[in-house]
């Protein structure tokens, strides 16, 4: 029976590990995690994310093929494959901060599965890492090997959450990246053989290590890059009366763009986006390429215009002050269908308002009051970095209330932003939110998610991205 261990029981490697056991009956699973919570969590009833499809994958196979476990030691050592799925985020300080990737975890974990293997094994970078870090982390465990093979692969990890069982059941392509030495072509076609369970021959792709690890920060790169252009573009149809989702209908029907990832929106978030184009630009730089780093950052400076312009137009709609109006917050999470609240616009929208002095009362149907309020007093980047927590300034605390209905979150508010795409928004009673509010009572829909002419009708004053004043 083939053992695989995977190093990392976060959002990537939980799921991705549940749908290889579902997958492959013959093959062992474990993933393995320093964080006791998250292990104890993925052992019981209440899994540590939320994700649809999940519970019911995990109940088939744990205990069987699928376990988890906090001796990390013991089953890698035991492992024929180790995915190393670790957290990889922005350096908060010292050389490259603020830009490029921090590869603590990652090389502790490699240090680690050099110091405890006693056997050959095949080392997967399942985590979104810089192009060439496969060669350090060959040093790395060549370096402590004691005479054991140690084969590395890229395989990148193109799940998006809220989708993930649906994306790992039917994935547009696995890629696989390894050397093009007869121990590295035999690595691969080993990793192949595990996907090949479920995933058709023609859409494993194979490929050098490089281009494996660099197409992963590409394809970020350019479904970002969407965002940002529609976002542009929405600033543009305000400013002329055109409607961004006309205009991005008409120029997805082309063919050769496609209709997809073209929503206008109050910004993208999401643990990797931003990270992951900070990561290219820095390569860029490292590289010799300030032009093409320079174009890759317009794709973030319009996602952090796109935050400012919203709570801008707030704050402007809203006569010039929010100071002390209480605004009701629809949605925290990054996206719908999701608990994961990394990067959310929601944070940059929010700081914005309590900047201003406005109270704000929140609601997600996904997200606990504690992380909330975690998120709201973490500076930029430190999320990922769990040692960095401070306590929140008094008079924070007391302009953020976070609420479990929309009801609660709206009533007496003198505005509703709305931040999360949740399909329940789309069916609020919007008359009777209308009736508990202070008047004029305002809407300003990040996602486009209300009927506009209907709320004109009930007398809101609604601003949506994009769409005629
Ligand atoms: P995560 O923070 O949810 O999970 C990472 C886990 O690794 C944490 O539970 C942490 O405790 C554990 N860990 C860190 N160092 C460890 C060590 N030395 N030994 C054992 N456990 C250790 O992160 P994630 O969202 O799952 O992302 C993981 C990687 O996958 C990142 O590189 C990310 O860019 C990439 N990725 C993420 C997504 C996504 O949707 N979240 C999608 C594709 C790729
Ligand atoms: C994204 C990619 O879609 C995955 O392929 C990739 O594996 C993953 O990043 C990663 O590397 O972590 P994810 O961030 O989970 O997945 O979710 P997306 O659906 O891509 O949404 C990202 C952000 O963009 C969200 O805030 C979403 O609301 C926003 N978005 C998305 C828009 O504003 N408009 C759109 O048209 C699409």
């Amino acid at each position: 029976m083939v053992k695989i261990c995977c190093i990392g029981a976060g959002y990537v490697g939980g799921p991705t590990m549940a749908v290889i056991a579902l997958k492959c009956p013959d093959v062992q699973v474990v993933v393995v995690d320093i964080s006791v919570p998250r292990i104890t969590a993925w052992n019981s009833d209440q899994l540590p994310i939320y994700e649809p499809g999940l519970d019911d994958v995990v109940k088939q196979c744990r205990g069987k093929n699928l376990f988890f476990s906090t001796d990390v030691e013991k089953h890698v050592s035991e492992a024929d494959i180790v995915f190393v799925s670790v957290n990889t985020p922005t350096k908060t300080r010292g050389l490259g901060a603020g830009k490029a990737a921090d590869l603590t975890y990652w090389e502790s974990a490699a240090r680690m599965i050099a110091d405890v293997s006693k056997s050959d094994k095949i080392v997967v970078e399942k985590s979104t890492v810089p192009v060439k870090t496969a060669e350090a982390i060959e040093k790395i465990l060549t370096h402590n090997s004691k005479g054991i093979n140690f084969q590395i692969l890229s395989n990148p990890e193109f799940l998006a959450e809220g989708t993930a069982i649906e994306d790992l059941f039917k994935p547009d392509r696995v890629l696989i990246g390894g050397r093009e030495t007869a121990g590295g072509q035999k690595a691969i076609q080993a990793l192949k053989a595990v996907y090949a369970h479920w995933v058709p021959e023609e859409n494993i792709i194979t490929t050098n290590l490089w281009s494996a690890e660099l197409s992963k920060l590409a394809a970020n790169a350019f479904l970002a890059q969407r965002i940002s252009s529609v976002n542009a573009m929405s600033a543009l149809c305000e400013a002329t009366g055109a409607n961004v989702s006309e205009v991005a209908y008409a120029v997805g029907k082309d063919t050769r763009i496609g209709p997809k990832f073209l929503n206008a929106s109050v910004g993208f978030g999401g643990s990797c986006f931003q990270k992951d184009i900070l990561n290219l630009v820095y390569i860029c730089e490292c590289n010799g390429l300030p032009e093409v780093a320079e174009y890759w950052k317009q794709v973030i400076k319009i996602n952090d215009y796109q935050k400012s312009r919203f709570v801008n137009r707030v704050v402007a709609s809203m006569f010039n002050t929010v100071s002390s109006k209480k605004i009701a917050i629809l949605g925290f999470a990054f996206k719908k269908d999701t608990g994961d609240t990394r990067e959310t616009p929601a944070i940059d929208v929010c700081k914005g308002l309590l900047g201003d002095k406005a109270c704000v009362s929140i609601y997600d149907p996904q997200v606990t009051e504690d992380q909330i309020q975690r998120d709201l007093t973490l500076n930029k980047f430190d999320w990922d970095h769990p040692l960095h927590l401070q306590p929140m300034s008094p008079t924070t605390v007391k302009q953020v209330a976070v609420v479990w209905d929309a009801y609660a979150a709206t009533k007496d508010a003198h505005a509703v932003c709305i931040l999360t795409e949740w399909d329940e928004f789309k069916s609020l009673d919007y008359q009777r939110i209308y009736d508990n509010m202070q008047k004029p009572a305002f809407i300003f829909d990040g996602r486009n998610v209300v009927d506009i002419e209907k709320l004109r009708e009930i007398g809101f004053i609604v601003y949506s991205i994009g769409k005629p004043l």
